[in-house]
């Protein structure tokens, strides 16, 4: 079947609004009705000594939350790569680990080659894809299907929530395996998983007041992004994102870095967006933000209505999400971070679905 924009202007602006639903799906198709986690029982990681996440670009980035998730929730140590690296640096890798690799194509042909790595070497291969035909799901133990359904865009975006979706539930499930959470503790954890499309609704609200910010982002040559523990990898995204499809440079740093390097960039001409939900590392991003303040740059505070009245005195900007349960904040978070690089690519007038350059699935090396 051919897959119609349905009356959006680009895929991407499809794919960024379909986003409520399509987790909603995946919520429901990896829980049951009384509320525990219907992942297969041959999943189980109450005898795993460690996870590794392995994945190229947007993908990477979700394994990279998963790790904060992996290792807060379940106490499982987590490793990230890039299967690029990881397929030549040959890591040793021991029996009791289980390899988790992500891919929207499940064609990716560094993902792929990791995984030829992997297996044999690892006591499970796992894949989190969203084609289920692909070579990866195939060749994996297990593959868990992330249900986004069809993406075109070349930006990733509602693959990377779903791809989020799926992890968080993985790591839940860990943390159960792992006598880490009692079944309240999940439950109300799956609450706040199932919140989240309901709060999503919310911030695609802001896409009018994205916009207008954008049309100044548009004019910049270098923006930073900065985050905070699993808004770290978030910052990285979001200015993947931004570069990916309007041409501008960007950098995604933890907050805490900020002083080993990029506070050297900042003036009054480098848009800066913080990306501070009101969770236990709030204080330390807002005291970064003001450094970033007191050279002149620009801040746009992305957090929620009480975050911007406590801390956003003095900002260039600010974008109020509704309040979140900060776990998951950075599913929620992806949002604004995807609306701000799809209306800054319009105002440049780029190619939104097709940036040059670049391909929906690198199948060669
Ligand atoms: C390309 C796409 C990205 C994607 C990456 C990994 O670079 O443009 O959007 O994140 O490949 O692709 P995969 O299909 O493995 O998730």
């Amino acid at each position: 079947t051919r897959i119609e924009k349905a009356g959006y202007k680009h895929f991407m602006a499809k794919e960024i609004a379909e986003q409520p639903v399509v987790i909603a799906d995946a919520l429901r198709h990896y829980t049951t009705r009384d509320g525990a986690i219907n992942l297969p029982e041959s999943l189980d990681f109450s005898t795993v000594d460690r996870v590794t996440l392995v994945a190229c670009g947007t993908a990477h980035y979700a394994c990279h939350v998963a790790k904060y998730w992996f290792e807060q929730i379940a106490g499982l140590p987590a490793d990230i790569d890039i299967a690029s690296e990881f397929r030549y640096r040959e890591p040793p890798l021991l029996p009791g680990a289980v390899a988790i690799f992500v891919s929207q194509s499940g064609e990716t042909a560094d993902t792929l080659a990791a995984l030829r790595y992997a297996k044999g070497k690892v006591g499970k291969v796992l894949s989190v894809v969203n084609v289920p035909t692909s070579s990866i799901a195939r060749e994996s133990d297990l593959a868990l299907p992330i249900l986004a359904g069809v993406e075109v865009g070349v930006a990733s975006t509602k693959a990377f929530t779903c791809q989020l979706t799926v992890l968080a539930l993985l790591a839940l499930k860990a943390g159960r395996d792992r006598g880490r959470l009692g079944p309240d503790e999940l439950a109300q954890h799956l609450n706040g998983l199932r919140a989240l499309p309901g709060l999503m609704n919310h911030a695609l609200g802001l896409s009018g007041d994205v916009a207008r910010i954008a049309e100044d982002l548009a004019r910049s040559e270098d923006v930073l992004f900065l985050g905070r523990g699993a808004m770290y990898p978030l910052a990285l995204e979001g200015a993947l994102k931004l570069k990916e499809i309007s041409y501008i440079h960007a950098e995604g740093y933890a907050s805490g870095e900020l002083k080993h390097g990029p506070i050297a960039l900042i003036d009054d001409t480098v848009p800066v967006i913080v990306l501070a939900p009101r969770d236990a590392l709030f204080d330390k991003t807002v005291s970064n933000m003001q450094e970033v303040m007191a050279r002149h740059g620009r801040v746009l505070l992305v957090s929620d209505a009480t975050g911007l009245a406590e801390a956003g005195a003095g900002v260039w900007r600010g974008l109020a999400l509704p309040e979140c349960p900060s776990l998951f904040a950075p599913i929620l978070y992806a949002v604004p971070a995807q609306l701000l690089a799809y209306h800054t690519a319009i105002a440049k007038g780029t190619d939104v679905d097709q940036p040059r350059n670049l391909a929906k699935s690198v199948t060669v090396e």
